[in-house]
């Protein structure tokens, strides 16, 4: 009877261990190194921060799709500091998850965090905006728009607009965060539009930071140092959304007196074009989530994704923005 008791426990125990190497075994298999073995992918995201319509509408789109998905999301908000994202970062590897993704609030400065989730078997996708890292097998893929295609249609349609204009055309720009990738690359790919036509000039161009608070302070102070403001260019909606009351408030007719241009269309932005205030927006879609889901669950199995993934986008004018408001869904 002893006997027979002790290899039943002999049986449990072998049987434990075997189903517990199996599980192990599976893990490695999809190169995920995560922290449990419940089959469910955990993701770490790491979310710039609150600043804008368009990032509540990427967090909002990430959070439905994880959960659509059936991935196990870890949400950190970085308040727009980098220091913050990479402490979330550590704190993801540190906790094993199977995949992070994050948006990083800059450009620069992000090898060594990379290279720490790299050495830990942890992979990494980048979203909405890049880094800049030499070293692309820091990160399996990025998935986002072409900020720099973005600034360059704002700036074509400028061109187009004025190519009657005999004088100058006094252009002034509200800038993302400093280091931003889409700060960097909208006024790029908007300078060199606009350089064929040399009547069209940047008399001022401060940051703003994204937000309708920096939008409105930054047009506040244009408006004071410039008695002449032909067109703003925005680098996004809220920005633009803030300096409208700036505007207003110096006496002056925002879409008639200065022509805006923006980056996003989000609701907000798309009402302002359609009531005639901002007269034209390169969109950028905040809807990311679902491809990010997919590619997340792609690089878990040890798939091999495209280096880099870019989003469908397109451009309103005030017409087209009273048409597609209806159906917007951020
Ligand atoms: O990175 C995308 C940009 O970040 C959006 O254009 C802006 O609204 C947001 O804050």
């Amino acid at each position: 009877m002893r006997k027979l008791r002790t290899q039943r426990v002999i049986a449990v125990l072998a049987s434990v261990l075997l189903v517990g190497g199996v599980a192990a075994c599976g893990n490695s298999d999809t190169g995920g190194g995560g922290s449990k073995d419940d089959g469910k992918i955990t993701m770490g995201f790491s979310q710039v921060g609150a600043e804008s319509g368009w990032r509540t509408a990427n967090t909002t789109s990430i959070k439905e799709s994880a959960a659509a998905a059936g991935i196990d999301l870890k949400f950190d908000d970085a308040q727009q500091k980098q220091e913050n994202q990479i402490k979330a970062i550590r704190n993801y590897i540190q906790q094993k998850v199977d995949v992070i993704a994050f948006s990083p609030v800059v450009e620069s400065g992000w090898d060594t965090v990379l290279k720490e989730a790299k050495d830990a078997g942890i992979p990494v996708i980048l979203t909405d905006r890049s880094v800049d890292s030499a070293d692309k097998s820091l990160y399996k893929t990025f998935l986002g728009s072409d900020f720099v295609k973005e600034g360059r249609l704002a700036g074509e349609w400028l061109v187009e607009q004025k190519k009657g204009a005999t004088g100058p055309v006094n252009i002034v720009e509200l800038q993302g965060n400093t280091g931003a990738a889409p700060a960097n690359d909208r006024k790029k790919g908007f300078g060199e539009a606009i350089a064929v036509n040399p009547n069209l000039k940047i008399i001022a161009s401060q940051p703003g930071d994204f937000t309708r608070a920096g939008g409105k302070q930054v047009m506040e102070q244009f408006l004071k140092a410039n008695p002449k403001i032909d067109v703003l260019f925005a680098h996004n909606d809220d920005m633009g959304l803030g300096a409208l009351e700036a505007i207003t408030a110096a006496g002056k007719v925002p879409g008639k007196d200065i022509t805006i241009i923006t980056v996003d269309a989000v609701k907000d932005g798309m009402q302002a074009l359609a009531d005639g205030k901002f007269n034209f927006i390169a969109e950028c879609s905040p809807l990311l989530g679902p491809q990010l889901m997919d590619l997340a669950k792609k690089v878990h199995a040890g798939e091999e994704v495209p280096a880099r993934i870019e989003t469908e986008e397109t451009t309103f004018t005030q017409e087209q923005a009273k048409e597609a408001l209806p159906n917007r869904k951020y």
